[in-house]
């Protein structure tokens, strides 16, 4: 298969002007793409289904149809924020799916890393698949698909190795052969947030930090349970929110949590309290090949750590990861 390349003579997105006259040329071929055809779309929320809905809805309305599945491994409110964006501010035509206990008894009992990956990628298409086989009259696939992941590919083409096997819908059942729509296929992540600013989503969304396809999967370490995924999301949440308090997410490409599959003894009330540790990852990096540490100041990692260990059932430590990128990778799994 041939690879299409970034035309040369493409200027870089990097102000209103030139991201407005992007939109313009981008509805004009939408339109003259699809016509009055159907167009489907997964919502996954990021930044890059986002600007393709938010482009989309501009150029077809509601000949789009987005599906929004959740698959239990989102970060605490993601799904509930999709919701409001699309559907009370874009008056999308979405769909959402609640497919939680279908990824987690799935998942039940799978520690190796990789294997969750491809059970969570494979069942995404199943969901996705099984709403798409529901709708009529539907020609046409988007995807979110920037100028990186085909860059990748090529390299991939190439015969060098993939670090971690990285999803999208692309893979769909032969009964469900669409044609695609991609509209920010040649674009870099930058040129997608100045687009999506331009589109009017709002900044949360449009500078949101990187989110794995796979979610909290595969920082839920080893095998995931409902309990641990549940005090992992809760104590993501804090550290989202003291790092919204601080500033600190200006300055911190991707901050989250990851929680492995050990107890240690603890102290409460006088008992003895086992529980599992939280460990902070935050890194900065330009391309995500190479990662650094930021430095948190001490009374931030102190606020942090009480509200963990006092807010979150089941968690009695706070680690802080100081390793980059190389020799960690930026997630755990
Ligand atoms: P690593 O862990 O490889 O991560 O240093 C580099 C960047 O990629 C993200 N990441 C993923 N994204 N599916 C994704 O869509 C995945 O399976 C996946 N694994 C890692 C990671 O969050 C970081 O931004």
């Amino acid at each position: 298969m041939e690879i299409m390349k970034r035309p040369d003579s493409m200027a870089r997105i990097n102000n209103t002007e030139l991201a407005e006259a992007f939109i313009e040329e981008q509805i004009a071929e939408i339109k003259a793409q699809v016509g009055s055809k159907k167009v489907l779309l997964a919502l996954s929320g990021g930044v890059d289904s986002s600007v393709v809905a938010a482009l989309l809805i501009k150029a077809i309305g509601k000949q789009l149809i987005c599906v929004h599945v959740n698959h239990g491994l989102m970060r605490k409110g993601e799904s509930e924020a999709v919701i409001d964006t699309f559907r009370g501010e874009l008056d999308a035509n979405l769909i959402y799916v609640d497919a939680t206990d279908r990824f987690l008894d799935l998942l039940a009992g799978v520690s190796e890393p990789e294997k969750k990956r491809k059970i969570i990628g494979a069942e995404f298409i199943n969901v996705f698949a099984d709403e798409a086989r529901k709708l009529q009259g539907v020609s046409y696939l988007a995807q979110g698909t920037i100028y990186p992941d085909i860059l990748e590919s090529i390299k991939q083409a190439e015969g060098k190795k993939a670090v971690k096997s990285h999803h999208n819908v692309g893979g769909l059942p032969e009964d469900l052969q669409f044609e695609l729509v991609e509209p920010i296929k040649f674009l870099y992540k930058d040129e997608v947030r100045v687009v999506g600013e331009a589109l009017g989503l709002p900044h949360a969304m449009v500078y949101r930090q990187p989110f794995p396809g796979p979610g909290l999967g595969v920082r839920c370490l080893g095998a995931i349970t409902r309990d641990r995924l549940h005090a992992l999301r809760e104590a993501d949440a804090i550290l989202r929110d003291e790092f919204e308090i601080s500033g600190l997410s200006e300055k911190v490409w991707q901050y989250f949590i990851a929680v492995p599959d050990i107890k240690s003894v603890g102290v409460k009330d006088e008992s003895r309290y086992e529980g599992w540790p939280a460990i902070i990852r935050a890194v900065n990096t330009k391309d995500a090949m190479s990662a650094t540490i930021e430095e948190i100041p001490y009374d931030i990692l102190h606020k942090i750590t009480y509200r963990i260990t006092h807010e979150v059932e089941g968690i009695n430590r706070v680690l802080l990861d100081l390793t980059p990128k190389p020799i960690g990778t930026i997630e755990w799994e």
